[in-house]
């Protein structure tokens, strides 16, 4: 289906959450980024437990995938996701991430994510730390290191993350792991430059894509500000 993989990277990703597009419209907008050059789809999946908000499940990713080609990332901000991991996958899903805080057993559910097919993603909120969780790097494929509290779109970004990519970072480099590392929440083209020079691989971009068009720009500015290509 898609040819894109999480790897860590010089030129980031850029994968828009669908959380701020036109939801009345949502093909064309799906179809519009696919066109603008968007690596993937950030998929933001609430359950109203685990966060306040409530969003979409697999039905609606069933018909997202209906839409395009591109790389379709969960973001499950749901209690114990593992309930909910072979729906996801098949819905359609190329990658499912779970929340550490989400699962009375990290590993079970990272492996339940593994065994479905879908490449494996690990997400902390901003006040988890990593350590508690190094044992599972070896095991996933990417990191999603929120840097807003999940729930909603349009937050301000909160740099006291960026020492969590660094640690993680170093952490891969000193194992030889190959997980890629993603950033989520309050990402725009002046945050992005923060974010890359902690070594962020994969950018999440909601508000500073869909509420700023044209998208082939925001896209492209993102990408260039996190390669130091800008700014
Ligand atoms: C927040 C979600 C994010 C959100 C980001 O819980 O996980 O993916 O869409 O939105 P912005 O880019 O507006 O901060
Ligand atoms: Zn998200």
């Amino acid at each position: 289906m898609t040819s894109w993989r999480p790897h860590p990277t010089d030129t980031p990703a850029v994968a828009p959450s669908l959380l701020a597009a036109d939801w009345s419209r949502i093909d064309a907008e799906v179809a519009a980024v696919e066109a603008a050059g968007a690596d993937l789809l950030h998929l933001d999946v609430m359950d109203g437990q685990f966060v306040d908000n409530i969003t979409i499940g697999p039905v609606v990713i069933r018909g997202l995938r209906q839409m395009t080609r591109l790389y379709l990332d969960a973001h499950l901000m749901v209690q114990e996701p593992g309930r909910y991991v072979e729906a996801f996958r098949a819905a359609g899903c190329d990658g499912i991430t779970v929340h550490a805080e989400a699962a009375a057993d990290v590993g079970g559910t990272l492996e339940a994510v593994r065994r479905s097919g879908a490449r494996v993603g690990l997400a902390l909120n901003p006040a988890t730390p990593l350590a508690p969780f190094t044992a599972h790097l070896a095991s996933i494929d990417l990191l999603l290191v929120m840097s807003v509290q999940p729930g909603h779109g349009g937050q301000a970004f909160r740099p006291e993350v960026l020492s969590k990519v660094e640690e993680a970072v170093r952490w891969r480099r000193e194992r030889g792991l190959a997980f890629a590392v993603e950033m989520d929440g309050g990402i725009d083209a002046e945050t992005a430059i923060l974010a890359r020079r902690a070594g962020v691989d994969v950018l999440v971009a909601g508000t500073a894509i869909f509420r700023r068009p044209p998208y082939g720009a925001r896209i492209e500015a993102l990408r260039a500000a996190g390669s130091g290509l800008s700014a």
